[in-house]
Formats: structure tokens, sequence, C-alpha cells
């Protein structure tokens, strides 16, 4: 039922999913208006922030799966927005660390960068983000060529892991949230190791496949 989906039914999902991503900040925003933050809402913020940055990531991780085990290709037209909504909300936690918990202090921002261990995780997870985002558009996957473009969007694996690693690194005893996260990334970027090596042997059987042999017409001579 849902394994093919017509241009317009597509744009309607697109549409839906713009707007859904979009509900994470309304929720935040409006938590702020109402003063419904809690006794840290700095605090508040900038996790709430960074929860919604690593499930965006590991949302548009589980495309590629979904699409592959389902069978409804028209998956992969979401994997690009989600993309960036990933990036969008990274801008958003990275902004509210700078401007509302450091008030543009980039010494000490420098600092925390050098010094925290999951600050460190967390820049280096937000800068391999930014050429990604950069390179999104169809224009940069063409002006790339489809292999370079891939192997740089292969960086993507290590921001989940850093990004896991920023949040493990974060927390001082309940470790129940990281955990599930890094199990989710686990699972997805386990089956990426899986795909590869099925396609190495696959291709590998092909190239020792016995050669058929060529038949030649016997044609009676007159
Ligand atoms: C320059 C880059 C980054 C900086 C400076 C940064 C900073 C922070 C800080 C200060 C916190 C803790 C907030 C607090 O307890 O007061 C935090 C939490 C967090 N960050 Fe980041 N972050 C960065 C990038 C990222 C990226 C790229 C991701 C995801 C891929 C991410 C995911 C998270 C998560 C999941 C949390 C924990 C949220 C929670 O406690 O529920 N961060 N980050």
């Amino acid at each position: 039922m849902f394994a093919q989906a017509s241009p317009r039914q597509i744009a309607a999902v697109k549409l839906a999913v713009f707007v859904a991503c979009l509900l994470p900040l309304a929720l935040l925003a409006r938590d702020a208006w109402q003063d419904a933050l809690g006794a840290n809402p700095i605090e508040a913020v900038t996790r709430a922030l960074g929860d919604w940055t690593l499930s965006f990531l590991l949302i548009t991780l589980a495309v590629t799966p979904l699409r592959r085990y389902t069978g409804w290709a028209w998956l992969g037209r979401l994997r690009r927005m989600l993309g960036l909504y990933t990036f969008f909300y990274a801008c958003l936690h990275v902004g509210s660390y700078v401007g509302l918990d450091q008030f543009f202090d980039w010494r000490e921002i420098a600092a925390d960068i050098v010094k925290r261990p999951f600050i460190t995780a967390g820049f280096v997870a937000f800068c391999l983000l930014v050429p990604l985002a950069a390179t999104s558009t169809n224009a940069m996957v063409r002006r790339l060529g489809g292999r370079r473009w891939q192997a740089l969007h292969r960086s993507v694996y290590l921001v989940a892991v850093l990004g896991v690693l920023h949040y493990a690194w974060m927390v001082k005893r309940d470790i129940a949230l990281p955990l599930a996260y890094g199990l989710v990334a686990a699972v997805l970027l386990g089956l990426r190791v899986l795909w590869r090596e099925q396609e190495r042997r696959r291709q590998l059987a092909g190239a020792y496949l016995p050669k058929r042999k060529r038949v030649i017409p016997i044609v009676a001579k007159r």
C-alpha cells in the first residue's frame, strides 16, 4: 500500500514532516513563554536542544534501513530534510551554549573545548556537521561527484559516535538515556557494516564464478 507514492503524496508527506520537525522547538518556546523550564532554564534549553540534535541524527540514519526493509523508496526523499533539521537543532544547541550559557565569552568557550572532553567531542561533532550541511544541495552533489560526496557524507557515522560520547561523558550518574542512544546508534551503524560485508562477499563470489564456456555452433559442411 505504501510502496508506491505519487508526487502529490510525497509532497504532502514532506510538508507534514517539515511541520512535525518544528514541533520540539515550538514546545520549547511555549515552555519558555510560560516560565515552565524549571529552576535552571538555560540548562533546560541547552539540554533539550542537544537531545533533539541527537534524536534527529539517529532518525536521519534510520531512513536508509527503513527504506531497504520496507521497500518504500520514497522515504529516501525525506533524508535530506531530516539531515538539515539535525544541523538546524545542532546550531540552536551550540547557539544556546555560546549565547545563553557563556554569554559569548570566546576565551571561556575555547578553554571549555580544550579542558572538558565532553565539550571537545561535541565541538568536533559540530565541526563535522558543517560540511555535510554545506554540501547537501543537488548542485554540490554534482560538483563533488557521487563518489566523493558519498565519502564525505560517511563522516555522519563519526558524528553519531561523537554525539553519543558527548552525552555519555556529560552525565555523571544516570547513564540510561545515553546508553539507549548508544544502542540505537550501534544498531544503525552495525547494519551499514553488515551490508558492506554482504556486498563484499557478493562481489567476491561473482569474481570466482566459472566463466561460461562459449558454445560454438556446429555448422554442417556441405
Ligand atoms: C560545539 C558543539 C557543542 C557544544 C559546545 C555542546 C555543549 C553542550 C552542553 C554544555 C551540554 C550540557 C548542558 C548542561 O547540562 O548544562 C550539552 C548536552 C548535550 N548535547 Fe551538546 N554540544 C555540542 C554539540 C552537540 C552535538 C553535535 C550533539 C549531537 C549530535 C549534541 C548533543 C547533546 C546531547 C544529547 C546533550 C545532553 C542532553 C540531555 O542532557 O538530555 N551536542 N551539550
